[in-house]
């Protein structure tokens, strides 16, 4: 029988016998049986190939060695699946590797105001929450802000039709019976007071809405972290201490704060608030505004101006998680862009 005809028979039995083989023993039998380098049959034909004629040679080398790796292979197939655990009934092959879900994580806002209530709690302040559709009352009147006052204009302000908010409104873009998405968190401050004795010490972190050209630095919808502390005595001392410490705690002690007189209707004295880096060059950056505030204030919620004083701050969010993490337009915070959210 020439010598191809016999590799052809010795790979078919090979193969044959290695998927019969039952378990790792009989395997390492079938090995012996077949590839052993002492009695292998493979030994015994490859004593054959030295009879090959010269022009026989190659062809039977070539058959000789694809024959031998084939059944090399076929046996580290075989031994590495006898050597995986057993395999539970039913078809269902426990050792596959499962489907690792995806985690999710938060929005890089939502973290900054997690991070925001934490620093907050810690010096004291509990949260609290208001409405993002308002009413005249809360967004304007209360806060000392006058009828005929330009931060009423309904230009500056998402005014909702009364189809929105129900019957018996106008879409009046004004008036005492308006409804607008709130333009400031403010609003919380005079809901807060409303139903709560002085002492008071929170903050309320949320949207607020006004129809700005969006650019790099501005949308129509951000975020406001308001602050308000009431009590016998509070002074601005208390407020530009706390304004120091909070940034200190989310930006780092190399960071500067600075004051600077404003004006704000609900407040008296007013301060917009800026913050620096000792980076030359670099100009200051408005973070909010606060004050003290305003006796008007505390007169429409039913407080005693002579028994109780108080400061408030605004803070744009936005700014402060930009400022941290070196992100350079506010849009990318809706644009849903997972390259940019899965940094965070
Ligand atoms: N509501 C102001 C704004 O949106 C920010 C602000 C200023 C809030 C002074 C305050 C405050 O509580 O006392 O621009």
């Amino acid at each position: 029988m020439d010598l191809i005809a016999q590799l052809d028979e010795f790979e078919a039995q090979a193969l044959a016998a290695i998927a019969a083989a039952a378990d790792l023993a009989a395997l390492e039998a079938v090995r012996i049986q077949f590839l052993g380098a002492k009695q292998g049959k493979l030994r015994d034909l490859q004593g054959l190939l030295g009879q090959a004629t010269k022009d026989l040679k190659p062809l039977w080398g070539k058959r000789f060695n694809e024959v031998k790796n084939r059944v090399s292979a076929a046996l580290d197939a075989r031994q590495r699946e006898l050597a995986r655990p057993a395999v539970a009934v039913g078809g269902l092959d426990v050792t596959m590797p499962g489907v690792v879900p995806r985690l999710g994580r938060r929005h890089p806002l939502t973290q900054t105001i997690l991070e925001f209530k934490d620093i907050m709690g810690r010096f004291g302040f509990t949260v609290a929450d208001g409405p993002e559709i308002e009413d005249d009352y809360h967004n304007f009147e209360a806060l000392n802000i006058p009828a005929d006052h330009p931060a009423r204009d309904p230009l500056d302000n998402f005014y909702l039709a009364s189809a929105v908010v129900g019957a018996g409104l106008k879409n009046s873009g004004g008036g005492s019976e308006a409804r607008l998405l709130r333009s400031q968190t403010s609003t919380v401050q005079i809901r807060v007071m409303e139903k709560t004795k002085p002492p008071v010490r929170i903050i309320s972190v949320g949207r607020v809405y006004r129809p700005d050209t969006i650019d790099a630095t501005h949308s129509c919808m951000f975020h406001q972290m308001e602050g308000l502390m009431i009590g016998p005595s509070v002074t601005m001392a208390h407020l530009k201490t706390v304004l120091r410490l909070f940034a200190h705690a989310y930006l780092g002690h190399d960071v500067h704060i600075r004051f600077r007189p404003s004006f704000f209707p609900f407040t008296e004295p007013s301060v917009e608030v800026d913050m620096s880096w000792n980076e030359p060059g670099k100009p200051w950056l408005e973070i909010g505004g606060a004050g003290m505030v305003d006796p008007n204030v505390l007169k429409a919620v039913g407080y005693d101006p002579d028994q109780v004083s108080g400061f408030a701050f605004g803070l744009g969010v936005e700014r402060f998680c930009m400022r941290r993490h070196g992100i350079p337009d506010i849009r990318l915070f809706t644009s849903n862009d997972v390259r940019f959210l899965s940094q965070f």
